[in-house]
């Protein structure tokens, strides 16, 4: 094993959240200022140096850190090195449980970090399976969604089960990322939302069928560089989030906000229930501006990204 890395960023999903656990379509997209990097090098012990874990490989049973540990140990069989003696360190700007993906981010640099210390080459369906099964183990019933756009270098149109397709943003448009400072937990969430379906079928598809269209005709509205039209089906899917009860009272404020500083669209995003939101600028200025308001109104953090740097990626 030589000494190696791998790297992932951070995903934002723009909209099609939760309903993509039911085979309705999303568009989610990499933060690629807010990345997380996975170094390997050699040493006598099977150690760990992170903010989520540190500690001895053996160790991270039973910790937030065993899907991550579980996926190494295999990782290492299956290159016939079970024995090794490596230090993992892993650097992450993203904030854990926020809706950025980073136990997906984590799962992909670590997989790439350990295939470039052994000299393989990966493909890309390689390393979904490999990140869709730490994602199972650690989140019950994951789309895929976060480990296809922490993985990808563009905006992905995702479908569950099928492969994540790019798609071209507008050259304009800005989006405002903004983090309520809640923790929320995706396998929680995700499992309130089926709950719901198991008491009111009918309301619960009717959401979800809802968000599904809203994706469609944002989709739409990215291809006819359409911000009005695309602010607007965010704005519908946060009702039918909100209808799904993955909302809640800190998120409803930074959405209201936003909106009353003049957004487009805003809602939030990832699983909910605490975690961030977004808000559709018309330009940097614009969302310089409504960043301002959502920090006065008790956001933790809040970050941007331009429509148009994709564009030059
Ligand atoms: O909160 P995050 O970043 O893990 O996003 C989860 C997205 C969901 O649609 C709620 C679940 C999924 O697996 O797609």
């Amino acid at each position: 094993m030589k000494n190696a890395s791998g790297e992932s960023f951070a995903k934002i999903i723009l909209i099609g959240e939760h309903a993509v656990v039911y085979g309705q379509p999303a568009i989610a997209l990499p933060v690629k200022s807010i990345r997380l990097t996975a170094t390997l090098t050699a040493d006598s012990d099977q150690r760990i140096q992170s903010s989520f874990y540190a500690g001895s490989l053996h160790g991270a049973a039973n910790t937030n850190f065993a899907g991550i540990a579980d996926l190494i140990s295999a990782l290492l069989k299956h290159f016939h090195a079970s024995k090794q003696g490596f230090l993992l360190t892993i650097d992450s700007a993203l904030p854990p449980e926020r809706g950025m993906g980073s136990s997906a981010a984590c799962a992909t640099a670590v997989v790439r970090a350990f295939y470039a210390a052994f000299d393989a080459p990966l493909s890309r369906a390689q390393l979904l399976e490999w990140t869709a099964t730490s994602e199972h183990a650690i989140h019950g019933n994951p789309s895929g969604l976060d480990a296809a756009t922490t993985s990808a270098d563009r905006p992905q149109w995702f479908v569950k089960g099928q492969a994540p397709v790019p798609i071209q943003f507008p050259k304009n448009g800005t989006l405002v990322i903004a983090d309520t400072g809640i923790a929320g937990q995706t396998k929680i969430a995700v499992a309130s939302v089926a709950d719901h379906l198991a008491t009111d079928p009918a309301q619960t598809d009717a959401s979800i069928e809802a968000i599904g269209m809203a994706t469609v005709f944002a989709a739409k509205a990215l291809a006819e560089d359409d911000l009005l039209a695309l602010g607007e089906q965010m704005d519908q899917a946060q009702t039918q989030l909100k209808a799904l009860g993955v909302s809640n009272e800190a998120l409803d404020r930074l959405i209201q906000s936003a909106k009353q500083n003049g957004a487009l669209g805003a809602k939030l995003t990832g699983s909910g229930q605490g975690g961030c939101m977004i808000a559709l600028a018309t330009d940097p200025t614009h969302a310089a501006h409504i960043r301002r308001a959502l920090r006065d109104a008790g956001a933790t953090a809040t970050w941007q990204y331009d429509f148009g740097e994709e564009r030059t990626n």
